[in-house]
């Protein structure tokens, strides 16, 4: 289905479930990390795009406070009265349109005065593969409600919204980089955000130009943010910045890195590496991309995955395999994306050779006996907006 089909489908599917027409459709994208890993919650830098998949929102505001969500991933209608949300009383996949509600209230917006909705939601981006599914739809519906509510947030606002949102109701202690690319994504580009201020620039990415595609490999190995690595990653950065009296690692730098190494464990001392270097790698990647072009950052991209795999350790073998064999068929760089432990890797390559890493990325992950990967290409698109 192309898109404007998805968005005619999701306004039939929300008059079909409800017995009434939207007020309109919102959608928003799930989005690629270029580079800048596990940078975000140390106050640093990222610079991710937003892709060619999406979450769409068909909306209609109520003349109660009741709020009633449904979607295309279950059978299940979930009801909430507004003023009594809580992320006590949410789970499954309804935490994720109905905490952007409880959000909106923790920022100020008097839920019990507030219009109860009814949304129905539907989505393109594959769950589960790193692709941020989840901040597709919080955004999509953060916008529905600023709209629709009148609140006239602005979107590092909302963008924040998510990921409270994401962090309570979800209880994934995630940053703010998915809900960020997904709300400022513009076609062709990356948002270069400073995760400290959240200013953002929009970085041309130039991949059409030069002739280079991005080629997402899904591992199809599962990550979970909710549990384990993630939050134990999260732990040794807080715990590396106490051990050198900063607020966060943002205030560390290359130079800094000799004195980090003797006051702290060789883990930890690692895991501090990985953030310090890789907030450098994100700005000479936008130096890069400024001055030369796309075809200047796959050393950068590459030298960013050794640092996740070696210093950071949230790789997994299947994304080191992608990895190895998408630059062994001509990608210029190649990286692992997301939160790890699973997920998928990214691969700039030239166009006439995005069929050749298809079939022996495939072909490696065969031989070692690996579940088949699911790959294929992304656009840099446009963020979260209106469709109907
Ligand atoms: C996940 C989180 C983001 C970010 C990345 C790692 O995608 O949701 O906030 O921390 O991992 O860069």
């Amino acid at each position: 289905m192309n898109h404007d089909d998805f968005t005619s489908q999701a306004a039939a599917d929300f008059l079909d479930r409800f017995g009434r027409a939207a007020d309109g459709v919102w959608s928003a994208p799930g989005r690629v990390n270029l580079i800048g890993e596990h940078t975000d919650y140390n106050e640093g830098f990222v610079l991710p795009f937003a892709i060619d998949r999406r979450t769409w929102a068909a909306v209609g505001l109520r003349d109660d406070n009741t709020a009633r969500v449904t979607s295309t991933f279950s059978e299940d209608e979930v009801e909430v009265e507004l003023a009594q949300v809580s992320p006590e009383i949410l789970d499954g996949w309804s935490a994720y349109p109905l905490g952007i509600a409880w959000a909106l209230g923790e920022n100020g917006i008097d839920l019990a005065g507030q219009a109860g909705f009814d949304v129905h939601i539907s989505s393109d981006v594959p769950v589960g593969a790193g692709l941020s599914s989840s901040a597709a739809i919080e955004c999509a519906v953060a916008i529905a409600l600023d709209e629709r509510w009148q609140l006239e947030l602005d979107r590092p606002t909302l963008a924040r919204v998510g990921q409270l949102a994401e962090n309570k109701a979800v209880g994934a202690p995630t940053g703010i980089m998915d809900q960020s690319a997904s709300l400022l994504g513009r076609r062709d580009s990356a948002v270069f955000l400073d995760c400290r201020s959240l200013r953002s620039e929009i970085v041309d990415l130039g991949f059409q130009a030069a002739g280079l595609e991005i080629v997402i490999i899904d591992t199809k190995v599962s990550h979970a943010h909710a549990t384990g690595g993630y939050a134990a990653r999260r732990a040794s950065c807080e715990a590396g910045a106490a051990a050198l009296g900063v607020e966060s690692l943002r205030d560390v730098g290359v130079a800094d890195l000799d004195r980090a190494r003797e006051v702290m464990d060789d883990e930890t001392f690692r895991r501090v590496r990985h953030i310090v270097t890789e907030n450098a790698r994100v700005l000479a990647t936008v130096r890069a991309l400024r001055e030369s072009g796309p075809l200047a950052i796959g050393e950068i991209l590459d030298a960013s995955h050794v640092s996740m795999r070696d210093d950071f350790e949230i790789s997994v073998p299947e994304l080191d395999l992608a990895v190895v064999a998408a630059r062994a068929a001509g990608a210029i760089g190649a990286r692992m994306t997301g939160g790890g432990f699973g997920g998928a890797a990214i691969a700039l390559t030239p166009s006439h050779l995005v069929a050749e890493v298809t079939s022996q990325v495939a072909a490696a992950f065969a031989e070692a006996g690996y579940r088949a990967p699911e790959i294929f290409t992304v656009t840099p698109s446009d963020g979260a907006k209106r469709e109907l």
